[in-house]
Formats: C-alpha cells, sequence, structure tokens
C-alpha cells in the first residue's frame, strides 16, 4: 500500500479539480470512501470526478434517496451519501449494496458511518477544515 497523499486545496474549484485529476485513477469495481467535517468539500470533490470521467449528468436513482447516478461517462459513477442513514443494516436492508458493489465506481459520503463498508473501500479520502477555504484532502489506497 503506497503513502497516502495529501493534498491542499485553497477554494471550492482546486477541489473540484483534485477530484477531476484522481478520478484518472479510478477503476470499475473501486468504492471511494470521503470521510471527514461537515462542508469539507466532499460534494464538491465529487462534482470534479464525475467531470472527470466524462459523466453528462446525473440523476436520482429509481429506488434509493441516497443514491445519485452518473451516466455517459467512462464508467458509472453511483454518489452515495450516508449523512442521514440511521442504523448500519438499513443499507442493506435497502439493498444499496448492489449499486456499491457493483461494476462501476462508487463514492461514498460517510462511509464511516458503516464502519464494515468503509473496511471495504478500495480508498479513503479525508477531508478537513484548513482555514476559511483551504481544506486538507488525504487520499489512502488506490493506484498512488
Ligand atoms: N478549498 C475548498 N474546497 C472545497 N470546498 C470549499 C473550499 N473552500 C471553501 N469551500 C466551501 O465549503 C463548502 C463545502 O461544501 P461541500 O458540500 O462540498 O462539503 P461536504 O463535505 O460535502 O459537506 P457535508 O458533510 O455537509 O455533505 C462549500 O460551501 C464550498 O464553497
Ligand atoms: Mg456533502
Amino acid at each position: 500500500m503506497p503513502e497516502p497523499r495529501v493534498y491542499r486545496t485553497d477554494s471550492p474549484e482546486k477541489t473540484e479539480e483534485l477530484g477531476e485529476k484522481l478520478s484518472r485513477e479510478f477503476k470499475g469495481g473501486d468504492r471511494i470512501a470521503l470521510v471527514g467535517e461537515l462542508g469539507g468539500g466532499k460534494t464538491r470533490f465529487v462534482r470534479g470526478v464525475a467531470r472527470g470521467l466524462g459523466s453528462k449528468g446525473f440523476i436520482k436513482s429509481p429506488s434509493f434517496t441516497i443514491v445519485n447516478i452518473y451516466e455517459g461517462g467512462r464508467l458509472p459513477l453511483y454518489h452515495i451519501d450516508l449523512y442521514r442513514i440511521g442504523r448500519a443494516d438499513e443499507l442493506f436492508e435497502a439493498g444499496v449494496e448492489e449499486y456499491i458493489y457493483g461494476k462501476g465506481v462508487s463514492i461514498i459520503e460517510w462511509a464511516d458511518k458503516v464502519p464494515s463498508l468503509l473496511a471495504d473501500c478500495t480508498v479513503v479520502i479525508r477531508f478537513s477544515h484548513a482555514g476559511e477555504t483551504a481544506r486538507e484532502i488525504e487520499v489512502a489506497g488506490g493506484a498512488g
């Protein structure tokens, strides 16, 4: 496993650009955990990943409110946000794991709410505030 890589961005646009750049490393079947503070930039990062994969836009999952599906790019991207999930097994009862363990890339905000899921993620990206418009973004796992 390569050493974690630490980035610092000084604007939301730079965080999107980082997502765009790192998306080139993502492979089908990857599960990307996004963890860290509220307002850390996780959703902005996902926007950049979608752009980097060449996604044409997103649709809401027909079954799950916590899943947005980005299609038309190099790989399908499933954006999942667990912020409002209650118990861990809700996720599995609901059947969301068909996306998470599918052939596309899943990117999961607040993946640490479900420890067994976090342990299954191929890349873990941790966001923290480093000033009003600065964020520290640590990337562990993946291509390196
Ligand atoms: N360097 C930066 N990178 C990303 N966002 C930044 C940065 N500086 C300021 N911001 C602001 O911080 C906020 C980040 O919001 P975002 O929704 O991406 O966070 P989040 O981690 O998804 O939060 P939540 O945990 O609530 O889902 C936005 O309002 C954005 O404009
Ligand atoms: Mg968010």
